[in-house]
């Protein structure tokens, strides 16, 4: 039978698609994806409110949107190279003190993720990645046949480090969500130095990914960017986005902090795409709004607070989260309590095995969102 791509999604079913289609990001979520006409409308997502993808529920700051409109005029006909992508890297690379070989852009991090896989994994190089985390990696891994060494995460949620460490000997890559992608929970400086050490001290050869799509949204002193490590070590690189905290997830780009070489293999083993101009001019304007992204954090730290008190006052258990998203101890199979949300217009995030029977990823929108959204969820959870 032959689908055409809508029909496909419409076969597949809302929930399912996202995960169901792998590769690029912008592939592999059309199902949440617009029409202009619909656009137009103002009425986004088909009136279903999106608690199921961590994206900024605020979007970018009014200084981006002045940025993209400023720059939508006739240059964006030309285009080999794209203006302001150089700018971009520059600025990152002052930002962070390494030269602009230190930086590679992406068209979002999710070619970064996948492209690690590609450069260091091999059918006797396995992946190390905890379970549940981000899930980009393992994918990668498992289309092309290369095995993955799943760590659960303890019983406080956190990344299982030592474990992880015991696992990696021999491994292509390690990949290290921090702050974790679902669980929400994060691993202090020392603790993550003291892993890296761990893992180079008995695999040399092993490559290890920390990913921090979500340090934007962690409180004063919890943790830092494990850059210095990656500064110290040719192994070890740093992943970033512009998809959450800075709202850009549509523009798609992302970057890696890492030692040249490092970041040539990379580069050289995937494709990284284009960075297009306008994404570049919003991406380097949002990365300098610096009094933008503290609002934005301190704005998500008080929808977390109240989200987190709706769920722990019913008596639910919530892990601290550093990120905008919570996992919940829903004692009840996600795709019972997805199915109850979505009745009410209210998407909450996939399954996350092996705690899918147990626990549901919820992303946190705007206040007003959570707000009418913690209504939906003191019924469908008190019945
Ligand atoms: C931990 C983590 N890393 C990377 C990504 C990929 O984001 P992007 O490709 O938009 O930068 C995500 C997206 O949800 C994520 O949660």
């Amino acid at each position: 039978m032959k689908l055409s791509r809508r029909g496909f999604i419409g076969a597949l079913g809302l929930g399912t698609a996202a995960g169901v289609l792998s590769g690029s990001t912008l592939i592999s979520r059309p199902s949440y994806a617009q029409t202009r006409e619909a656009a137009m409308s103002k009425v986004y997502d088909g009136g279903i409110m999106q608690l199921n993808q961590n994206e900024s529920a605020r979007g970018p700051g009014p200084r981006v949107l002045e940025a993209i409109r400023e720059h939508a005029t006739k240059r964006v006909g030309r285009g080999y190279s794209p203006d302001h992508v150089n700018e971009l890297r520059d600025a990152l690379a002052d930002y962070y003190a390494v030269g602009n070989d230190n930086v590679l852009l992406a068209t979002g991090s999710t070619p970064l993720l996948e492209g690690a896989v590609y450069a260091f994994c091999s059918s006797d190089r396995p992946l190390v990645t905890a379970v549940p985390t981000y899930s980009t990696s393992a994918q990668t891994a498992r289309r092309i046949g290369i095995p993955v060494k799943e760590i659960q995460v303890d019983a406080g949620m956190g990344i299982d480090l030592a474990g992880m460490a015991a696992a990696s000997k021999g491994a292509g890559l390690v990949y290290l969500c921090n702050p974790n992608n679902p669980t929400g929970t994060v691993h202090s400086p020392a603790a993550v130095e003291r892993f890296v050490r761990q893992v180079l001290a008995q695999s040399p050869d092993t490559h290890i990914l920390i990913d921090e799509a979500y340090i934007n949204y962690v409180a004063d002193g919890l943790m830092e960017t494990a850059l210095p490590l990656a500064k110290e070590f040719p192994n070890v690189f740093i992943s970033r986005s512009f998809s959450k905290a800075h709202g850009l997830a549509g523009m798609r780009v992302g970057y890696a902090l890492g030692q040249e070489q490092t970041l040539d293999t990379i580069n050289g083993a995937w494709g990284m795409g284009d960075v297009n101009m306008l994404a570049a001019v919003a991406a380097v304007t949002a990365f300098e709004d610096h009094e933008h992204i503290a609002w934005e954090r301190e704005e998500n730290a008080r929808v977390r607070a109240f989200t987190t008190s709706v769920f722990t006052e019913l008596g639910y258990e919530v892990p601290p989260s550093q990120t905008n998203h919570l996992f919940v101890n829903i004692r009840m199979p996600a795709a019972k309590f997805r199915e109850a949300c979505m009745a009410e217009k209210i998407s909450v995030g996939r399954d996350f095995p092996p705690m899918h029977n147990s626990h549901c990823r919820i992303s946190l929108g705007s206040m007003e969102e959570m707000e009418l959204a913690a209504g939906v969820f003191r019924r469908v959870l008190t019945g």
